[in-house]
């Protein structure tokens, strides 16, 4: 989500604070005794706290340098050949250390799902304390027991089927009033594709009535966003600060709007409106407190909305490089056109359930981009995994990415080939919403997010990519080189309109 899962927090500076080739071989023989001794110990110190006492079997693999351990590897090798070598090496379960933490990476269906679903009690989600700030400590990923399943609940009722197709129309006008600002000029794909996800967030978590604190959230929104991926650095002046700034703000801006809606007794609709009426649920349960409810209206904005963005860009980059697809998908959407063209109405829940061919692009685009690599857990106690002893503390990763580009549940993984997915795949071999408890409650409004923008895109624009090719960035999420950009021009064809 979000870079909700990245990792960016910590940044190796490698460059010495002082240069050996100024030091005379006296004063370098004189400094190295020293330095020894130190390494030796740090060495020490840290070596045995991987040494579990118990002497009990850890998962095979290479724990690299102290502290630093394979850190550096991990961002200077390609991170698919990081994983794809190690996996080669030790197997499906291996251990590793990076930014800081020892951890088990785990690549094969059956470990993940012990992970995330049958013991999913024995790990914790774990986020580095300087999101959970930005965020809000108390939005459901980072929580697990009661608390968390209350919340996912609710969550999950208000972006169920039957709680988002009402939404269709308003998402549509959405999309009708961007695509034209596309037409006939050059557009950073990812940038765009962010604006039309993150106004959908606003409409699922506020309801369709927009109050007058939108604008405000909006921009403080943004504020806080800019800061997120920055290092967690809270001093005057650096973008950690200025997120912690406007985060503080929002947190005000949020509890006034929810006190008008309490006040009002008019709840509203969205997100909020179903966490304001939590209590006339179930009497038993005391109501949210606003901390409660602005923390999760911000956490699900976050989610929502830069994964979605991610993978449209995708949507549009195998598009364009696979064009009888295009062609496809095209008159897959200009049937259902020909058919609101006709009755004169708009696009319909209906119409995006009998949409099979753009579907599929969409789940081999989720398979292919992966763009949630991997997520982290870390184990609450000592747990014995797969005849591996795992110490309590360690981070745990099932590697999503690994699994979907497995060749032997997905041949030629490498192949942007949605008919794959003409047949169901094996089941926990495809999660690009995850599994298990914290698996993702947004995935249906994702996927009709998508559907609909990408019927309008299709019956009546095409696009052209400007400049290098086939480059990817990591920022956190896998994207095309510099979001994408791209040359939006109408269709030539005009069959029906
Ligand atoms: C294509 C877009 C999306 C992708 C690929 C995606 C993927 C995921 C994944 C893999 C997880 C599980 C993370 C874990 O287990 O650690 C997750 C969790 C979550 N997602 Fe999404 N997501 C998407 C869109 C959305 C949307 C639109 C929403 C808004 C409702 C959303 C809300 C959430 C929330 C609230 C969680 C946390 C659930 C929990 O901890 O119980 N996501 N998402
Ligand atoms: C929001 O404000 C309330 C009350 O001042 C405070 O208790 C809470 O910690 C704040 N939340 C965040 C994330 O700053
Ligand atoms: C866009 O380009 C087309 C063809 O080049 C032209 O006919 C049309 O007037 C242009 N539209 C705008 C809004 O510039
Ligand atoms: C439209 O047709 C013209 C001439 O046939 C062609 O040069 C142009 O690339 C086409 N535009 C699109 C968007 O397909």
């Amino acid at each position: 989500m979000i870079n909700l899962f990245s990792f960016t927090t910590m940044q190796l500076d490698l460059s010495s604070p002082f240069s050996l080739a100024t030091l005379r071989y006296s004063q370098v023989v004189f400094l190295m005794v020293p330095t020894v001794l130190f390494c030796w110990f740090l060495w020490l110190l840290l070596f045995r706290q991987w040494c579990h006492p118990k002497d009990k079997r850890l998962p095979p693999g290479s724990m690299g340098w102290p502290y630093i351990g394979e850190t550096l590897k991990l961002y200077t090798e390609n991170p698919n050949s990081f994983f794809s070598n190690r996996q080669k090496r030790f197997g499906d379960i291996f251990k590793t250390h990076i930014l800081g933490c020892p951890c088990v990476m785990i690549s094969s269906p059956e470990a993940a799902r012990i992970v995330l679903v049958t013991r999913a009690h024995l790990f914790k989600p774990t986020y580095p304390t300087s999101k959970e700030k930005m965020i809000g400590p108390e939005a459901l990923f980072f929580h697990q027991g009661p608390y968390h399943s209350r919340l996912k609940k609710l969550v999950q009722a208000s972006f169920l089927p039957s709680a988002i197709r009402g939404s269709v129309s308003e998402i549509e006008q959405i999309v009708q009033r961007f695509l034209p600002t596309w037409k006939n000029s050059t557009i950073n794909t990812l940038q765009e594709m962010k604006r039309y996800a993150f106004d959908v967030a606003m409409i699922s978590a506020f309801g369709e009535k927009q109050d007058l604190e939108m604008e405000g959230i909006k921009q403080l929104y943004q504020c806080l966003e800019k800061g997120y991926n920055s290092m967690p650095l809270d001093l005057p002046g650096t973008p950690f600060h200025k997120a912690m700034k406007a985060r503080k703000l929002l947190n005000e801006t949020l509890r006034k709007l929810i006190r008008k809606r309490r006040q009002s007794g008019r709840y509203g609709g969205g997100l909020l409106g179903v966490l304001l009426g939590a209590k006339d649920h179930d009497e038993k349960l005391d109501q949210l407190s606003d901390s409660q409810i602005a923390d999760n209206i911000i956490g699900v904005i976050f989610a929502a909305h830069d994964t979605t963005a991610t993978v449209l860009t995708w949507i549009l980059k195998y598009l364009h490089d696979n064009q009888d697809l295009l062609d496809a998908v095209s008159r897959e959407q200009e049937g259902i056109r020909s058919k609101i063209v006709e009755a004169n109405r708009g696009l319909t829940w209906d119409d995006t359930r009998r949409m099979p061919l753009t579907s599929r692009v969409i789940q081999e685009t989720l398979r292919t981009a992966s763009i949630l690599s991997f997520t982290f857990r870390e184990a609450v106690q000592d747990v014995e995994f797969e005849g591996y002893f795992i110490p309590k503390g360690w981070k745990v990763l099932p590697l999503f990415r690994s699994i979907h580009h497995c060749a032997d549940y997905f041949p030629q993984p490498e192949k942007f080939d949605p008919s794959r997915f003409e047949a169901p795949p094996r089941p926990n071999t495809y999660m690009p919403f995850g599994n298990g408890v914290h698996s993702c409650p947004g995935s249906e409004l994702a996927k009709l997010e998508m559907l609909i923008l990408l019927h309008h895109l299709t019956t009546t624009y095409r696009w052209q990519t400007v400049g290098d090719k086939d480059d990817i960035q990591y920022g956190p999420f896998p994207v095309p080189k510099s979001g994408l950009p791209i040359r939006v021009n109408r269709r030539n064809k005009s069959a029906i309109f």
